[in-house]
């Protein structure tokens, strides 16, 4: 039988921190391959599109936005969504920037709703557009790991992003569709109420927070976002894309303490 600590311990070892196990484990039976899914792969669920897929706008200037309130939800009803399953419904139809027409399907977030540590990435790429799960293609494989490293489980968190749906070619979200979605993300952290968040890569910095230095001169910095009149602390860390493409270990124990300032200040939150 495969030892208890073998899977943390290789979790460490992936985020380049091996310090922290003192005894030597006893030999494996079979080596494991270092980027396995975290997960067992789930079985292909049925893709359906939630609607036919229109064409791309030519161009963003284009683009008008329908005025009803299902292709438009208004600012009143998002804010007097009183759970994350009513926000979800008031929002799921929004066609309020270009994205929204060109969406296979519209990625709210998903995790616990009372979690105590929030994670917010960028926006869906191919595999979430076609799930409608936030993080479920090969970055999300390495954050679940990530999660896992802090002791955490993915149900443990919650994982939202800044846009919901996928921008074309996984393009940096613009400004304007950026603003578009920010109301519906601050109104899933005033109901979540996280203790920290940890935002994954410059785009949530920028949008969510506000800052728009280079994320490796910040990362690692406390920053803060007021949301409902609450303050919470913000760990900006680099986004698990790139962690994959920069796989080295200086990348990797940035993150991981990164990741362990974030679940120190939960804890202490909690002790408190
Ligand atoms: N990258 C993100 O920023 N968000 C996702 O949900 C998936 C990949």
């Amino acid at each position: 039988m495969d030892h208890p600590l073998r899977a943390w311990r290789d979790t460490l070892e992936e985020l380049g921190v091996m310090g922290l196990v003192r005894e030597p484990l006893p030999p494996s039976p079979a080596p494991e391959p270092r980027l396995e899914p975290a997960r067992p792969a789930a079985p292909p669920r049925p893709v359906a599109p939630s609607r036919p897929v229109a064409p791309a706008p030519r161009s963003a200037a284009a683009y008008v936005p329908p005025s009803d309130p299902v292709g438009c939800p208004p600012p009143d009803v998002v804010a007097g969504a009183a759970s994350l399953g009513e926000l979800e419904q008031a929002i799921r139809g929004c066609l309020a920037c270009p994205l929204g027409p060109c969406r296979i399907k519209f990625v709210f977030g998903e995790g616990d709703p009372g979690a105590r540590l929030m994670f917010v990435g960028e926006g869906p790429g191919r595999d979430e557009d076609l799930q409608g799960r936030p993080f479920v293609g090969r970055a999300g494989e390495l954050l679940d790991k990530m999660i896992g490293a802090i002791g955490l489980k993915r149900t443990e968190v919650y994982i939202g992003n800044v846009v919901k749906c996928r921008p074309p070619d996984n393009r940096t979200p613009t400004p304007d569709e950026a603003r578009a979605c920010l109301g519906y993300l601050r109104r899933q952290i005033e109901l979540i109420q996280p203790a920290v968040i940890v935002t994954l890569g410059a785009t949530p910095l920028r949008e969510l927070v506000g800052v728009t230095e280079g994320i490796t001169r910040v990362r690692g910095q406390w920053k803060r976002v007021v949301v409902g009149g609450r303050e919470i602390p913000v760990m900006p860390t680099f986004h698990p894309a790139y962690v994959l493409r920069q796989y080295t270990q200086d990348v990797r124990r940035a993150v991981w303490a990164d990741l362990k300032a974030a679940k120190e200040w939960v804890d202490k939150a909690a002790g408190a």
